[in-house]
């Protein structure tokens, strides 16, 4: 009782961004080992451009989202140095939900081939530039690390607070 949760569309946005996150780093971690100029790798390739745009695409809805709706204020049982590091961490988890795609994206479009999404091909505005295509693959690659970082310190965070039997805290986030 009296547990001031998030609202259900941030949650719904939350699970299914965290669902297809895990799986966009699967995929990519995957994809990268396959053989160059094969089928499959194009195909798991066009299949990581498309999900990662879709999840740009959500991230923008989730931070629009996030100014036109209510977040919950921490409860008191949360000192303020966790409550720091829950805000900082959610801040930074959102300019990474923005910084992975789009420097995949940047990167993607000096390979010299259209980007598709979804099959649809998307406005060509880059070129083959085999040197900047590295330069943003590069900065792909950190902010992979980065992000995955981060995505697993805030894991652990929501675990502590499970293992420290503050249920409460977890249902904020849950259906
Ligand atoms: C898969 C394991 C995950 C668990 C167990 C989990 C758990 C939680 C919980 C319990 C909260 C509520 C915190 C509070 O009480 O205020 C929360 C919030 C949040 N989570 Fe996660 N999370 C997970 C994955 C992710 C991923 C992959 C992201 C990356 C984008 C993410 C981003 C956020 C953000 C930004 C918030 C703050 C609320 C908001 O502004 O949307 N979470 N998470
Ligand atoms: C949030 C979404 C995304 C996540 C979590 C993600 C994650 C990753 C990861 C983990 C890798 C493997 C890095 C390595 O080990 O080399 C990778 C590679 C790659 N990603 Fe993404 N990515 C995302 C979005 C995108 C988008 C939107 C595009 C392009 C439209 C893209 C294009 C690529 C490409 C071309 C590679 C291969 C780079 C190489 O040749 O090493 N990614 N991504």
């Amino acid at each position: 009782m009296g547990i001031k949760r998030y609202n259900s569309i941030a949650v719904a946005i939350h699970w299914l961004m965290a669902i297809l996150l895990i799986c966009m780093f699967i995929l990519g971690i995957y994809m990268v080992d396959l053989p160059k100029g094969s089928d499959e790798r194009s195909w798991f390739f066009a299949l990581h451009k498309s999900m990662g745009l879709t999840l740009a695409l959500l991230a923008l809805i989730r931070l629009l989202w996030k100014f036109i709706s209510v977040s919950p204020p921490l409860p008191d049982d949360v000192t303020s140095i966790q409550k720091k590091a829950a805000i900082s961490t959610h801040n930074l988890l959102y300019i990474m939900m923005f910084v992975q795609p789009i420097s995949g994206y940047i990167s993607s479009s000096f390979a010299g081939y259209k980007t598709k999404f979804w099959g649809i091909p998307l406005p060509h505005w880059g070129w083959k530039s085999p040197d900047l295509n590295q330069l943003f693959t590069t900065i792909h690659q950190i902010s992979a690390l980065f992000f995955g970082a981060l995505i697993l310190l805030h894991v652990a965070g929501a675990m502590y607070h499970l293992h420290k039997k503050q249920f409460h805290l977890f249902k904020r986030m849950w259906f």
